[in-house]
C-alpha cells in the first residue's frame, strides 16, 4: 500500500488525477472504475480540465461505476446516472456505450448483476478502480460485515450511511435503504486501487483500513490483500494515522527510492 498525504483537497485530487491521467495516456482504451460522492469531484474536475485544456482523449475509455440506488431511475437528481453525467460525462469526449453504471431500476437485479460482471470480463478488467471511503469504512456500498469475497449485488445500506448521504436529499426518509453495487471481490479484482478520502469524518475509517487487520467490519481494509493500491489523504483524514510520521518520511523519500521496475 501507498499513503500519500497532502495538505489540501485541491493538491490530493490533482495528484489522483494525475495518476488516472497518466494511465488514459499510456492506455487510450483503458478501463476505469468511477466512484460518486463528494470525494472523487475534485478529481473529475481536474480530469475535465485536462481534456479541454490539454486534450486528454476518453474517446476509447470505458468506465464503469461502483454503485447505484435502487429504485431511482437514471434521470433522478439523486441517482449515480445523473450525478455522473452531470460531474464528469457531459464534459468530456466519452462514448455513451463506454459507460456503465449499476441500473436501479432494472427488473431483474440478480441477472443484471451477473452481466455487470461478465461486462467488466468482457472490457478486459477495470485498469484504475477510483474509490471514496464511508466514515463506517465501506467501499462501494460494501457495509460493515460485508463479504471479503462478495460480488456485485444488492445491499441494505446501514444507517449510518444514510445519515451521512441525507445531505444530498431533502429529507433523510428519502434516501433509498438499498443499492446495487460492486463486491468487495470484485473491486480487488481492479489491476489499481486509488482511495481518496478527505476531511476529520473519515480519519476513524482510515486508521482502521490501514493500521488494523483486514475485516468484514471495515470493508476498506481488504486494500491491504491488493498488490497495487495508493491512499490520497489530506492531513485531516490522515490525523488518526499511528505511523503518520513514517508514511510521510517515505513520501518524502520517495524521489531517491532506488526504481522499483
Ligand atoms: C460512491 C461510493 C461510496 C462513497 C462513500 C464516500 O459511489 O461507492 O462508497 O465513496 O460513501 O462518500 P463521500 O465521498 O460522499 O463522502
Amino acid at each position: 500500500m501507498e499513503i500519500l498525504i497532502y495538505q489540501t483537497y485541491e493538491e490530493l485530487s490533482k495528484a489522483s488525477a494525475q495518476v488516472v491521467a497518466d494511465l488514459i495516456n499510456s492506455k487510450p482504451n483503458a478501463v476505469l472504475g468511477l466512484a460518486t460522492g463528494s470525494t472523487p469531484l475534485g478529481l473529475y474536475q481536474e480530469l475535465i480540465r485536462m481534456h479541454k485544456e490539454e486534450g486528454l482523449d476518453f474517446s476509447h475509455v470505458s468506465t464503469f461505476n461502483l454503485d447505484e440506488y435502487v429504485g431511482l431511475s437514471p434521470d433522478h437528481p439523486q441517482s449515480y446516472h445523473y450525478f455522473m453525467h452531470e460531474n464528469l460525462f457531459k464534459d468530456i469526449n466519452i462514448e455513451p456505450q463506454n459507460v456503465h453504471v449499476p441500473s436501479g431500476t432494472t427488473s431483474n437485479y440478480h441477472a443484471f448483476c451477473q452481466w455487470y460482471e461478465q461486462r467488466i470480463e468482457q472490457c478486459g478488467g477495470i485498469d484504475i478502480q477510483v474509490l471514496g471511503v464511508g466514515s463506517d469504512g465501506h467501499i462501494a456500498f460494501n457495509e460493515p460485515s460485508s463479504s471479503l469475497g462478495s460480488r456485485t449485488r444488492i445491499k441494505t445500506l446501514s444507517e449510518q450511511t444514510i445519515d451521512d448521504n441525507a445531505r444530498f436529499f431533502e429529507k433523510k426518509e428519502q434516501v433509498p435503504i438499498y443499492a446495487i453495487t460492486m463486491g468487495v471481490g470484485t473491486v480487488l479484482e481492479a489491476r489499481k486501487l486509488i482511495l481518496l478520502a478527505n476531511g476529520t469524518s473519515k480519519a476513524q475509517a482510515i486508521a482502521d483500513a490501514i493500521e488494523k487487520p483486514v475485516s468484514s467490519m471495515c470493508t476498506a481494509s481488504a486494500l491491504q490483500l491488493h498488490p497495487d493500491s495508493i491512499f490520497f489523504l489530506d492531513t485531516q483524514a490522515a490525523g488518526k494515522l499511528k505511523m503518520l510520521d513514517y508514511y510521510q518520511w517515505i513520501q518524502a523519500k520517495k524521489p531517491g527510492a532506488p526504481p522499483s521496475s
